[in-house]
């Protein structure tokens, strides 16, 4: 039985053959409509998502599977004071995988720890976002033909930002990756992941300014600010802005040059950029459901 934790727990072949099927699930929905006939999946959810939650539920109820969950840890009997521990070997009686979300770093590893389902971290505190990933690594690669040899731009809250770390980890992984990191002094990315960056000699840059690299990008992955993470409301009242896509950014970037956002959005990418053919986060939204499909088919071991 396995789990997803960490995108680093595919290798990079596994993730081709995950990329490949997710691919073929676009092209061919109608051959995988009831793949997991019979199936269901618990969606256990402490943390608001809509993307996340919605995409899974989408992707197994498309696999012809079923779904059970809760949304908010306050409708579950997290409530009453029940562990993580015992709300899974649970869930393990009901379902035959589970997508977690938490707000505590590594609930979703003790979850796994006494699963007898494959566990999925749907995401964990400031952790990791692995199905984000997965998520953005498919939509790179279904609209690039590729993986290696890009310049990637990171722009926001990189500090607390799962999905920003998660796919750093991920892309190390591949030839001629280089990163461009964008942000306030307050929100810089953690010293673990530039270490991490200098110990394996991918080069990177730390800037403020958003305009001084727009020209260099291949892609720019927006992140919001996330309120929830914060400590006091002044920082975050002070920062939220910081960054804004709008359209005279977009005119320093190249024609081919693609945005990407997990989203949710607030206010860091002006909704006029929505127009522009390279606001691609809508797009990355729906190879969400692809992925995520590909996922509980190679988890659940029916391909
Ligand atoms: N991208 C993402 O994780 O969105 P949700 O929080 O809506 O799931």
């Amino acid at each position: 039985m396995r789990h997803l934790m960490s995108p680093l727990d595919f290798t990079t072949e596994e993730l081709d053959r995950l990329f490949d099927l997710a691919n073929d699930i676009e092209r061919t929905p109608g051959k995988y409509a009831h793949s997991c006939d019979g199936r269901i999946l618990a969606t256990c959810f402490y943390e608001p998502s809509t993307r996340t939650r919605l995409s899974f539920e989408s992707a197994m109820t498309r696999l012809g599977g079923q779904v059970i969950g809760f949304s908010d840890a306050a409708s579950s009997s997290a409530s009453k004071g029940e562990s993580v521990s015992d709300t899974i070997r649970i869930i393990s009686c009901y379902a035959d995988i589970c997508a977690m979300r938490h707000p505590k770093e590594g609930a979703p590893m003790v979850a796994a720890e006494k699963s007898e389902i494959p566990v999925i971290n749907a995401g964990d505190g400031g952790h990791q976002h692995p199905t984000q990933t997965l998520t953005d690594l498919l939509t790179i690669r279904s609209l690039k033909g590729r993986l290696d040899h890009f310049t990637i731009g990171l722009c926001g809250d990189l500090k607390f930002g799962r999905t920003v770390h998660s796919l750093i980890n991920a892309l190390v992984r591949y030839e001629g990756i280089r990163f461009v990191f964008i942000s306030p002094e307050e929100l810089r990315v953690p010293d673990y992941i530039t270490d991490m960056l200098k110990e394996k000699q991918i080069p990177y840059e730390e800037v403020i300014r958003l305009e001084n690299v727009m020209p260099d990008l291949d892609f720019l992955y927006m992140t919001r600010v996330q309120k929830e993470r914060f400590f006091n409301e002044e920082d975050y009242i002070r920062l939220k802005d910081f960054y804004i896509l709008d359209t005279a950014k977009m005119a320093l970037a190249r024609k081919d040059m693609l945005v990407l956002h997990p989203l949710p959005r607030v206010n860091e990418i002006s909704v006029e950029v929505d127009d522009d053919p390279r606001a691609a986060y809508f797009r990355q939204a729906r190879y969400g459901v692809y992925v995520r499909m590909a996922l509980i088919l190679t988890l659940l071991n029916i391909i």
